[in-house]
């Protein structure tokens, strides 16, 4: 019997093992910032490696890039960043709290026709004849509503003034963008190419929150794929399988927690022309996961008009230069993760008033693929030899000699390690281990001089 699993007890739960933590908890921590720890640095790191190897590394007409985090301020101008990447403010002036007025609307009036486009003028009217009142204090005493640009602001060198103002990028496509002739010039790549980018963006979001999903620091890999304006239909319904094909089968999502959602032509991004979302059934409900839009020669037309520089693709196959259109799969890190460990977390029943937490996570994902654990202490020195033979053929593992053997097996359980290899009284004897399978929890003997062999296998044939 599985039950299903509520936010609170995953954060929890991932805080226990050593996955998540709340940023600078010993100064009583700072609102939706979070720290990932050992298991969760793994985790993360297999799955930005995943993700790198299925649509950069295998693909034929990909490469990557890392952009810098700092970019040169007329690129946010050019990009439309500065003058139309805000959501609507408003304060409550009884209580002080700050609110995104389209989010009150939506939460408190049925079918509200609003979208990424009402005018400020239209959301307040909306708050008043509704006379919506202030979630946190009740009271209906509302300020203006006013566009709030969601990019933080720093400034270069020490003098603080506009000349030296810097943006802490929200998005890693610009990075792409504004390299477009170093790379297709580098790479001497043909239209269609596309390339990848993993980073860290910010936005100083006006309501963040639901643990990992909405944070103002968090990671983005991003794909801009640039091809004539001709195939972007085409390569829109490639990516649309894609991302598909890595949600369901890469990732293993369970089938019922993912559907799209078709954004309306009035609520597209200013740089889209059509945006399919892949939403998932997270705690709090059906939310954007992973995000695929047309943004069409938008970013490389611009980028053009404001640096005076020529950013054309000349085709070679009839001297005609054109403004390559662009499709862009676009997800989080941090969410997507969020999703695996909802997908993933399982409270089973194994026997009357024996559970176990597992997360099912699929071989690739793994923070740990196994995990050696010596049946007494007299067995920890030919346990380490054991251990250390698989760290040198550079597989994830760990060692584990406190508690009792069930106690151990549940706790590689519970943080999604594959195997437990068990080393006995008569592994001197027979030169085996036990393995021990975590979903099935059937076990076999293999020897020694296989167990390499064995795992590297299961990475391939995953
Ligand atoms: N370059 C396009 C772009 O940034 P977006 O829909 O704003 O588009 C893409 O973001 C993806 O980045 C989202 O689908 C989500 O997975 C992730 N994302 C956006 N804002 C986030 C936030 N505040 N916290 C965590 N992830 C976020």
């Amino acid at each position: 019997m599985e039950k299903t699993i509520k936010q609170d007890e995953i954060v929890n739960f991932l805080k226990k093992y050593g996955f998540v933590f709340p940023c600078s908890e010993i100064y009583n921590g700072l609102a939706n910032a979070w720290d990932y720890g050992p298991l969760g640095v793994l985790l993360k790191n297999n799955l930005k490696s995943l993700w790198w190897k299925y649509f950069i590394t295998s693909k034929a007409n990909m490469v990557g890039l890392d952009s810098a985090i700092f970019l040169n301020p007329n690129v946010w101008k050019a990009s439309g960043h500065i003058e139309s990447f805000s959501d609507p403010l408003i304060d409550c002036k009884h209580c002080k709290k700050r609110f995104r007025a389209d989010k009150i609307i939506n939460d408190q009036v049925k079918n509200a026709k609003i979208n990424e486009n009402s005018s400020l003028e239209s959301l307040q009217k909306i708050i008043k004849e509704n006379h919506i009142k202030c979630p946190n204090c009740q009271h209906e005493d509302w300020t203006e509503i006013r566009k709030f640009n969601l990019m933080f602001q720093t400034n270069q060198s020490i003098v603080k003034d506009k000349e030296n103002t810097l943006y802490l990028r929200p998005e890693t496509a610009q990075g792409i963008f504004i390299n477009f002739n170093n790379i297709q010039r580098t790479s001497s790549l043909k239209l269609p190419f596309g390339v990848g980018q993993i980073g860290k963006s910010f936005r100083n979001e006006i309501t963040p929150g639901n643990f990992i999903f909405r944070t103002r620091e968090f990671e983005q890999m991003e794909i801009e794929f640039f091809c004539f304006p001709q195939q972007a239909a085409e390569f829109f319904n490639f990516f649309l399988n894609e991302i598909n094909f890595f949600l369901l089968k890469k990732l293993k999502l369970n089938k019922e927690k993912i559907k799209t959602y078709e954004h309306p032509k009035n609520d597209l991004s200013h740089y889209a022309k059509r945006t399919i979302d892949f939403q998932y059934r997270f705690p709090h409900g059906w939310s954007e996961l992973w995000g695929l839009s047309n943004r069409t020669d938008y970013d490389l037309l611009n980028h053009q008009k404001n640096s005076g520089k020529n950013l054309m693709y000349l085709d070679q196959k009839n001297g005609k230069k054109i403004i390559p259109y662009v499709i862009e799969p676009s997800v989080g890190v941090e969410r997507l993760l969020y999703a695996i460990i909802c997908d993933t977390f399982t409270y089973q029943k194994i026997k009357d008033n024996d559970y176990r937490e597992v997360l099912c996570l699929s071989y690739e994902l793994c923070p740990y693929k196994v995990a050696v654990l010596p049946l007494s202490v007299s067995l920890i020195n030919d346990a380490k030899e054991i251990y250390q033979q698989i760290l040198n053929a550079n597989i994830s593992a760990t060692f584990a000699t406190s508690g009792s053997i069930g106690k151990r097996y549940r706790k590689q359980d519970a943080i999604g390690t594959y195997y437990c290899l068990t080393i006995d009284f008569e592994t001197a004897n027979d030169q085996c281990v036990t393995v021990r399978h975590r979903d099935t929890m059937r076990q076999k003997r293999i020897k020694i001089s296989e167990i390499n062999n064995f795992l590297s296998k299961k990475m391939i044939n995953e």
